[in-house]
């Protein structure tokens, strides 16, 4: 739907959806209604056969069919992701989607988001879903299984090579689902790399405010958009009026917010990393003081790996983790801060900080994960460096 004149992200994010306007508003309008009028004159009036195929971006009838805040996201998501976009109410009603799509015998998974793996919990009880290990060998795989490959992965930042998991999925015929949560349009672009689905916890920075929950699959294959498009007829997992019509406010900002976040992040790191790893011990010098209450750092920026630059050109993500040398220190950093919240998710204009162990039972509990939004990286590194001071002052 983008007109074809247009070819950067920034100007795509602002126009792709410029061919749906109905009315002259500049900013989109919201649109709250369910149903929509038929036309009047009765000899338009053609009983439906094949919904999505009639569908022609303007002709509405049932919002759980087609609404348009979401289509209006959906046309500018589809030129971002460089797919055919298509949203549902959450992240995983999306990996839900995509599984009820393949079908697979088995699926081959890292460790990971943790309610991934409650969706594949409920869809080995209905279809006897073997789950695999992601290192598990070629081998193990056979024609219609699936890869899900989650980079870079939460909570550590850290990244793996999506070329090197597609390469082994088509090798046996299987399929490579790519969970880029944390590395949105800007980032990455999983289908370069050989991904077959590229999906997306658009609660993260799709929505970008933390004020929205949705998700998103983007497909290159005309015959699986439309299998989605009717399978979420049917099963009904849309995300909102509301919520569609903020994802479509937020994406017009997508680039400029995550790239500023990602190189907020990637000072931070650097301040920690070269404080953790200098030689002086000092306890009252600022390295010290980081080695005293720092273990570790985990993010894909200190990663030293040939394909990572070319699968990620333009900065490595805002998430990242770090160990502290204990867990008090852990269960009390966040508690010291002023500018991190204490909060579970990420990718928000708001700089959050989670002790993990509060929703993932199998990380370390010594481990934070921070997600860095857009307050000033030198206000946020002040605010680190005071609340390391803290803890160490309250031992
Ligand atoms: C990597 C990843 N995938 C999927 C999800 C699930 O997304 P949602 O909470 O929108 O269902 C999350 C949520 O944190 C996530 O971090």
């Amino acid at each position: 739907m983008a007109p074809s004149n247009i070819a950067q992200p920034s100007t795509q994010a602002l126009h792709a959806d410029d061919p749906l306007n109905l009315v002259t508003d500049v900013a989109p309008p919201i649109h709250l209604s369910t149903t929509f009028r038929y036309p009047n004159a009765p000899d338009e009036l053609l009983p439906s056969e094949d919904p999505v195929a009639e569908f022609n971006g303007k002709n509405y009838v049932y919002s759980r069919e087609f609404a348009p805040n979401a289509t209006r996201f959906e046309a500018v998501l589809s030129s971002l992701l460089k797919g055919h976009a298509v949203s549902y109410a959450t992240g995983l009603a999306a990996l839900h989607a995509a599984l009820t799509l393949l079908n697979p015998r088995r699926i081959s998974v890292g460790e990971g988001y943790h309610g991934s793996h409650e969706v594949i919990a409920v869809i080995s009880r209905l279809s006897g879903l073997q789950k695999l290990n992601i290192s598990c060998p070629a081998e193990s795989l056979e024609a219609g299984d699936v890869i899900l490959l989650e980079t870079p992965v939460n909570p550590y930042g850290t990244a793996f090579s999506i070329e090197e998991y597609a390469l082994k999925a088509h090798a046996r015929g299987a399929y490579l689902i790519v969970d880029s949560t944390f590395a949105p349009p800007g980032l990455q672009d999983p289908f370069l790399w050989g991904a077959d689905i590229v999906m997306h916890s658009g609660s993260k920075y799709l929505g970008g405010h933390s004020d929205l929950l949705c998700g998103v699959l983007a497909v290159k294959r005309e015959d699986w958009h439309k299998q989605l498009l009717e399978d979420r007829l049917a099963l009904g997992n849309v995300m909102g009026n509301i919520e569609s019509w903020l994802g479509t406010r937020s994406l017009r900002t997508l680039e400029v917010r995550v790239q500023r976040s990602s190189q907020s992040s990637a000072k931070l790191i650097s301040w920690l990393h070269s404080a953790l790893n200098t030689s002086s011990r000092a306890p009252d010098t600022e390295e010290g003081i980081v080695q005293s209450v720092l273990k570790k750092i985990y993010h894909a920026s200190l990663q030293d790996e040939p394909w990572l630059h070319r699968q990620m050109p333009n900065g490595f993500g805002p998430v990242f983790s770090i160990v502290l040398q204990n867990e008090d220190f852990a269960r009390a950093l966040p508690s010291k801060l002023s500018f991190f919240q204490h909060a579970t998710s990420l990718g928000g204009v708001e700089s959050l900080i989670e002790w993990r162990a509060l929703s993932d039972s199998r990380v370390d509990r010594k481990l934070l994960r921070i997600s860095v939004g857009l307050e000033n990286w030198e206000d946020l590194k002040e605010d680190l460096f005071q609340a390391f001071t803290a803890i160490l002052e309250g031992q």
